[in-house]
């Protein structure tokens, strides 16, 4: 049984740009039922992966759509946990440094990272990736996780409307342009650039 690991930080301390209501809801109620799913499947098939990686790639190879989205449903939540902080600090150092030679300057990442979560039709997930170095900004669409595309993830935010509509509505923009300047959790990001990184918490059998 893959777990639900519990949030890193208080519900209510992500407040005021996303507030105890909606983590309630996005923690416990549809991160959850994703974990829940992916584990009734596996119980039924009788398979016991080692890791939720490991399931994610193996869904995508076989083309197993019901596994693969709520396999990479409970990936990506659990990263995005992850990317954010109620502790905000900038970015430093070699992160700083690959984010000037992409980009030019925060900002320009920022506006960049906007305007592919605002572009993206539907529901989905707006990424900061690294290959070789490298450091891009992508999207991808309902549960597609970026570990399929060969790029080190280094930071997501959720694109569902689940994500922000009780604090936001329906502006997507105004939620990612708050969210990346008071919650992005750049010494995670720093700590995946460095090769650190994060994994799905390990399941446990019976
Ligand atoms: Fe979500």
């Amino acid at each position: 049984m893959f777990p639900l690991p519990p949030l890193p930080y208080g519900y209510d301390s992500l407040a005021p740009t996303l507030g105890d209501t909606t983590l309630h809801i996005h923690h416990d109620k549809h991160h959850a039922r994703y974990v829940t799913v992916l584990n009734e499947i596996l119980a039924k098939s009788g398979e016991k992966p080692e890791t939720l990686e490991a399931v994610i790639l193996q869904a995508s190879a076989a083309g197993d759509k019901k596994s693969f989205n709520n396999a990479g449903q409970a990936w990506n939540h659990g990263f995005f946990w992850e990317s954010m902080t109620p502790a905000y600090e900038a970015p430093s150092g070699e992160l700083l440094a690959a984010i000037e030679t992409a980009f030019g300057d925060l900002e320009t990442l920022k506006a960049k990272f906007v305007a592919e979560g605002v572009g993206h039709f539907g529901s989905g997930w707006v990424w900061l990736l690294a290959k070789d170095g490298v450091l891009s900004v992508a999207s991808t669409h309902d549960g597609i996780t970026a570990l399929e595309t060969g790029a080190t993830p280094l930071l997501v935010c959720d694109l569902w409307e689940h994500a922000y509509y009780l604090d936001y509505k329906n502006d997507r923009e105004g939620f990612l342009k708050v969210w990346f300047d008071k919650l992005v959790n750049w010494p995670f990001v720093a700590k995946q650039l460095a090769g650190e990184a994060w994994t799905y918490p390990a399941p446990t059998y019976a």
